[in-house]
């Protein structure tokens, strides 16, 4: 029996029944085999996209395989393997170290590097299913390790089979991403293509846009380990045309991008819209310098967090008819 308190940055205090924390693979095909198939099984990281709603029965693994290195290269790329445990920046700022180019624009989303696939993490214009080559992953029922490449993960937005369909059957154990030896960096998100104006893309590098990401999120997004959180709270949400047209007409201001299905908007803005920014309710709250954030700040139950998500899901929906879907995933 384990409190779960430091492995979710959100903070939420609850209780792990029995908690693992394999260092490598045979370790890891050890626990699953003497585990009883009855009995529910609980895969996390670092706990940075995690809502515990309550005590996790069964077993809680926190896989801790780490290892980084280069696998493979050609005169144009570098193929790179980390281990699920590898702490995702870490594996950021060495890639970028190295000079190799593809996943500065991720640069500070916390978590591992095995969470990365699970919910297709993405941030100023790239996401992971561009930059992955594929994944490993352990079946937990059987033990039996396979790989899928990136088209064999369904990657959406914030989504994968891991996720979806496959939920719940497989721990991803490492991964294997493709990099650029010469930089062709997206520097098409708005905050980066105002600061780098006037550069030519291929001759912007990648540490200077990791330098200018990290300065992006330090400003709007809370380090967790000073006020807990689990990051974007909501999805950013998709509606139709004719729904997005309606709602710029009665709000001018309103952040959307068309996508090939409908409109994205940026529910920060319908949030803060909403009145909720910097808004709390109890001992949590919607960030004061971004809305879609929902903070800790300090001695929060999973009720807290559940009662001022449903508030600001039941204003914005009153206000825009508008649906948010919350963006962490839920346990148990
Ligand atoms: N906005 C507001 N008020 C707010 C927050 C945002 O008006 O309080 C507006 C901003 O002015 C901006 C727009 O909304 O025009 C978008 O805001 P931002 O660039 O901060 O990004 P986001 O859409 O809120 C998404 C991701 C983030 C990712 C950023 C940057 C989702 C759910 N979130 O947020 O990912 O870092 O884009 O690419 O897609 C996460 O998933 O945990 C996460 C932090």
């Amino acid at each position: 029996n384990a409190d779960l308190t430091a492995f979710n940055t959100l903070a939420l205090p609850a209780r792990a029944h029995c908690l693992v924390r394999p260092t490598t693979l045979d370790e890891l095909e050890q626990v699953l085999a003497g585990h009883d198939p009855q009995e529910p099984i609980h895969v996390i990281g670092e706990g940075s996209n995690l809502v515990i709603e309550d005590d996790l029965p069964g077993l809680t693994v926190v896989l801790a395989l780490d290892g980084m290195m280069k696998v493979r290269e050609t005169s144009e790329h570098v193929w790179v393997a980390a281990g699920a445990g590898v702490h995702w920046d870490d594996l950021v700022a060495w890639t970028v170290e190295q000079g190799w180019q593809g996943l500065e624009n991720l640069s500070l989303i916390p978590g591992t590097a095995g969470a990365a696939p699970y919910q297709n993490i993405g941030a100023y214009g790239v996401e992971l299913a561009q930059v992955l080559e594929q994944v490993t992953v352990m079946e937990l029922a059987t033990g039996t390790v396979s790989h899928f490449s990136a088209e064999n993960c369904d990657f959406g937005y914030r989504d994968s089979r891991f996720k979806s369909r496959d939920k719940g059957r497989y721990v991803i154990t490492g991964i294997e991403l493709k990099l650029n030896r010469q930089p062709h960096c997206n520097i098409s998100y708005g905050p980066l293509k105002q600061h780098f104006a006037g550069q030519d893309a291929d001759a912007v590098t990648a540490a200077a846009v990791r330098k200018q990401v990290i300065a992006i999120r330090q400003s709007k997004l809370p380090d967790p380990a000073v006020l807990a959180n689990a990051g974007s709270f909501f999805k950013n949400p998709v509606v139709d045309v004719q729904k997005a047209e309606s709602l710029k007409a009665a709000y001018p201001q309103l952040v959307s991008y068309p996508q090939q299905d409908g409109v994205k908007l940026a529910a920060g803005w319908l949030i803060e819209a909403a009145g909720w920014k910097g808004k709390r309710l109890g001992p949590v709250g919607m960030h004061s310098e971004q809305a879609l954030v929902l903070v800790n700040h300090g001695g929060a139950t999973s009720a807290d967090v559940l009662a001022l998500a449903a508030a600001v899901r039941a204003d914005v929906w009153q206000r825009f008819g508008v649906q948010l879907e919350q963006e962490p995933v839920v346990l148990p």
